[in-house]
C-alpha cells in the first residue's frame, strides 16, 4: 500500500532517476573495496593537499608526526567491525558519546586541529569528496614518512562511521600496564600476530608519554637501567606533575628510527608494557625478534610497512555504508533531500 502510493506521486523520469541511483548503489555496497586510484579523478590533488599540510606542522613541531601516527591507531582499533572509521575524531555534544574521554585518550590524543584544517581544505577543494578516514591514513603516513620512516601504499576510499564507542576505546586499546601476554591478547584481537604487535610497538620510537603513566615502573621496576631510571626519576617526582612529559625513546626522540628497540635491550625502555617485549634473562618469547630490528633498522622499517599496511585494512566502511563528514568532528546532519 505504501509503495503504490509513493509511485503516484513520483513522476516517472524520477522514479528512473531513482531506480538507477539504488542499483548504484547496490553494486556499490557489494563489491566495494578500497583502491589506490579512487580520488584521482575525484579530487585528483587530495593526496598532495595531505602531504603538504602534513609536512607543514611535523616542520612547526615535530612531535606532531607522532601524535597523527597515533590517532590512526586509535582510529581504527576501535569499533572493529567498522575498521578506520574516523570514529576517534567525534566529539562530544550533550547527545552524542565519542571516544575522546575514554582512559587512553582523554588529555593524552592531539592533532585534531591538523586534521580539521586539512578537512577544510579538501571541503574547499573539492566538496564532499574526501573522507575523515581516509584523511587520518594518509596523513599518519606521511607523518611517518617526514619523521624518516618508512613509506607504505594507502587504499582509498573508506568511509565515515556515524557511531563511536566509548566503551570499545577504553576496553580495545592496549594499556601501558599490560604484560606481554596482554598485548599479544589486545592484538590478537585485531588479528595482528605477536610479531606485528612487537613490529607495530616500534612506533614508540617517536613521540611522549606522560609521568603518571610510567611512575610506577621507574620507581618500584627492577628490570629497568638505575641510571635510567634515575634520570626519569627527575623528571617525574614521585608526587605530583602527573602530565610531565617525556620521551617514549629517550635517544632520539623525534625520528623515526630503530633505537627503540635498543633501548629495550638496555633496559631502557620507559613504560611497562615497552619493556614486556625484552628481558635480560631471555624469557621473554619476543626477545629474539627484538634484538633483530636492533641490528637492521631496514628490517623494522619494511615490518612496519606491512603492518601499518594491515592496520590501515581493518575492516573498513566503503560503498555506501557510513557518510563522508562534512566536518570530522560531528556527523552529518540528516538529509531532507526528497525533491
Ligand atoms: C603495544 C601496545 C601499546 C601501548 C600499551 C601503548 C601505549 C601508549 C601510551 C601509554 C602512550 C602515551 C600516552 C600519554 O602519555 O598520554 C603512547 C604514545 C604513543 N603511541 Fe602507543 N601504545 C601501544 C601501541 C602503539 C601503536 C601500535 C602505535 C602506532 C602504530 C602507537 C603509537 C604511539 C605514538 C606515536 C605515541 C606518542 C604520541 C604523541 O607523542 O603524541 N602506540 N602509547
Ligand atoms: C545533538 O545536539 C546538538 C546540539 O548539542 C544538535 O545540534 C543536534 O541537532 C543534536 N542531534 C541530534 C541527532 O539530536
Ligand atoms: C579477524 O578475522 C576473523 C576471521 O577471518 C574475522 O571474522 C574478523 O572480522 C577479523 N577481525 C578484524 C578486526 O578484522
Ligand atoms: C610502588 O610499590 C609500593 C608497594 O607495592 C606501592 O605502595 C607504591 O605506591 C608504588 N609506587 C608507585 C609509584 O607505583
Ligand atoms: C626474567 O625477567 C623478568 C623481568 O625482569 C622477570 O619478571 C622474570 O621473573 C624473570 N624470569 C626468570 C626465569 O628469571
Amino acid at each position: 500500500m505504501a509503495a503504490s502510493a509513493l509511485y503516484v506521486s513520483i513522476p516517472a523520469f524520477k522514479l528512473i532517476k531513482l531506480c538507477l541511483i539504488v542499483i548504484a548503489c547496490l553494486i556499490g555496497t557489494s563489491s566495494a573495496q578500497l583502491q589506490p586510484d579512487f580520488y584521482d579523478e575525484r579530487c585528483p590533488k587530495a593526496l598532495e593537499i595531505i602531504k603538504k599540510a602534513v609536512e607543514d606542522a611535523v616542520h612547526q613541531e615535530r612531535r606532531m608526526g607522532a601524535s597523527l601516527l597515533r590517532l590512526h591507531f586509535h582510529d581504527c582499533f576501535v569499533q572493529a567491525s567498522l575498521g578506520c572509521d574516523a570514529s576517534v575524531l567525534l566529539d562530544d555534544t550533550p547527545n552524542f558519546t565519542g571516544e575522546k574521554n575514554s582512559f587512553p585518550n582523554a588529555n593524552s590524543l592531539r592533532g585534531f586541529e591538523i586534521i580539521d584544517g586539512i578537512k577544510s581544505e579538501l571541503e574547499s577543494t573539492c566538496e564532499g569528496a574526501i573522507s575523515c578516514a581516509d584523511i587520518l591514513a594518509v596523513a599518519a603516513r606521511d607523518a611517518v614518512v617526514a619523521l624518516g620512516g618508512p613509506r607504505w601504499k594507502v587504499l582509498l576510499g573508506r568511509r565515515d562511521s556515524t557511531t563511536a564507542s566509548l566503551a570499545e576505546s577504553n576496553s580495545d586499546l592496549p594499556a601501558p600496564f599490560l604484560d606481554l601476554s596482554g598485548l599479544i591478547t589486545a592484538f590478537a584481537k585485531k588479528n595482528f600476530t605477536a610479531e606485528e604487535m612487537v613490529t607495530l610497538s616500534g612506533a614508540h620510537t617517536i613521540g611522549e608519554v606522560r609521568c603518571s603513566l610510567f611512575r610506577a615502573r621507574i620507581y618500584n621496576e627492577s628490570n629497568i637501567d638505575p641510571e635510567f631510571a634515575e634520570k626519569m626519576q627527575a623528571r617525574c617526582p614521585f608526587e605530583g606533575d602527573d602530565d610531565n612529559l617525556s620521551p617514549l625513546d629517550s635517544r632520539t626522540p623525534l625520528r623515526f628510527d630503530n633505537e627503540y628497540f635498543r633501548n629495550l635491550m638496555q633496559q631502557k625502555g620507559l613504560i611497562h608494557s615497552d619493556q614486556q617485549l625484552f628481558d635480560n634473562n631471555g624469557s621473554a618469547s619476543t626477545n629474539s625478534q627484538v634484538f633483530k630490528y636492533s641490528k637492521d633498522s631496514g628490517n623494522f622499517k619494511k615490518d612496519f610497512a606491512d603492518a601499518m599496511f594491515k592496520m590501515s585494512m581493518l575492516t573498513p566502511l566503503t560503498g555506501s555504508d557510513g557518510e563522508i563528514r562534512k566536518n570530522c568532528r560531528v556527523v552529518n546532519p540528516p538529509t531532507t533531500t526528497v525533491s
